[in-house]
C-alpha cells in the first residue's frame, strides 16, 4: 500500500478535541474540523470514545494520525499535565487502533504543531534553530534544528515564580484568572525571554488561540529572535499530526 495522501488528523486538547481531514501534499484540511468538548474526567477510555465518534463522523477508514497532550514515547504515554492521571503507562497507539480500526500515530500536540508550522506554516524553509510555543489550556514547546525536530521538549513546566511557568502564562490561566489582555501578555514575554536564555532560538513562532489576537498581544512581545505569529494557527495541530503520521506509515 502506497503512503496516504489523505490522513485523519485530530488533537486532543484540555477543552477540545478535534479532527479533520487533510491532504497531506498541500497542508490543508479537506473537510471542516469536527470538535467534540473534551470529557471530564480526561479518561483513557473516555477520550477513545470521542476518537472512536470523530472518525466515524468522517465515515473513515483510513490512516489517523493524534497529537496527544503530553509526553510520548515509543507509543507510551509518559505525562498527563492536562489530562486524567491514568493516562501514565497507557499504550496509546493501541487503544485508538483497537477503538477506531484504523492504523493510529500518536506524537505530542506541539510536537505535531510543530510539524504543521514547519512544512506548512510560519516556519517554512527556516534553516536555524525554530522554537515554538502553544499557548492553551498548557504551554507547548517544540524546537526543530535545521528542520529536525528534538521530541517532548517540556519548557511549559519550567519554574517561574515558583510553579510551572504554565500555571502563570498558558491562555488557561489568562481566562481563569481574569487578567486583561496587557497584563497576560506580559507575562507572556517574560516567559518567553527566560526561555529564550535557555535555547537561543533564531525565530520564535507562537501558535495557539493567540496567534489570532494581534496587537493587543504581540505589542508586549519582545524577544531577541524575529518573533511571528503561527500561520496555520488552530489548524497546525491537526495537519501536523496528519503528516506525522504519513512519514511514519509503514506498508
Ligand atoms: C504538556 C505538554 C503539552 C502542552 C500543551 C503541557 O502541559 O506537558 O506535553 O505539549 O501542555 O498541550
Amino acid at each position: 500500500m502506497k503512503k496516504p495522501k489523505k490522513v485523519l488528523g485530530i488533537d486532543i486538547g484540555g477543552s477540545g478535541v478535534k479532527g479533520a481531514i487533510v491532504n497531506t501534499k498541500s497542508g490543508k484540511l479537506k473537510t471542516k474540523r469536527f470538535r467534540i468538548p473534551t470529557p471530564q474526567p480526561a479518561t483513557p477510555e473516555a477520550i477513545a470514545g470521542v476518537i472512536k465518534k470523530i472518525a466515524a463522523h468522517f465515515k473513515w477508514d483510513g490512516l489517523i494520525g493524534v497529537g496527544y497532550p503530553g509526553v510520548v514515547q515509543k507509543g507510551i504515554v509518559k505525562t498527563s499535565a492536562n489530562v486524567d492521571d491514568s493516562w501514565i503507562g497507557t499504550d496509546i497507539e493501541k487503544l485508538l487502533s483497537d477503538a477506531t480500526h484504523c492504523p493510529v500515530h500518536i506524537l505530542n500536540d506541539a510536537d505535531a504543531a510543530g510539524y504543521g508550522e514547519i512544512k506548512f506554516g510560519a516556519g517554512k524553509g527556516e534553516v536555524g534553530s525554530v522554537l515554538l510555543i502553544t499557548v492553551g489550556t498548557g504551554l507547548g514547546t517544540v524546537l526543530f534544528v535545521h528542520g529536525k525536530l528534538v521530541p517532548n521538549l517540556e519548557m511549559g513546566h519550567l519554574i517561574l515564580h515558583g510553579d510551572d511557568a504554565e500555571k502563570y502564562a498558558s491562555d488557561a490561566i489568562r481566562e481563569s484568572e481574569g487578567l486583561d489582555w496587557g497584563v497576560w501578555a506580559k507575562r507572556v514575554n517574560e516567559y518567553l525571554c527566560r526561555i529564550e536564555e535557555l535555547t537561543w532560538p533564531d525565530l520564535i513562532i507562537i501558535g495557539g488561540g493567540v496567534s489570532k489576537e494581534g496587537e493587543k498581544v504581540f505589542s508586549h512581545l519582545k524577544t531577541r529572535a524575529k518573533l511571528v505569529p503561527a500561520a496555520l494557527q488552530n489548524e497546525a495541530g491537526i495537519i501536523g499530526a496528519a503528516l506525522a503520521a504519513k512519514a511514519n506509515f509503514k506498508s
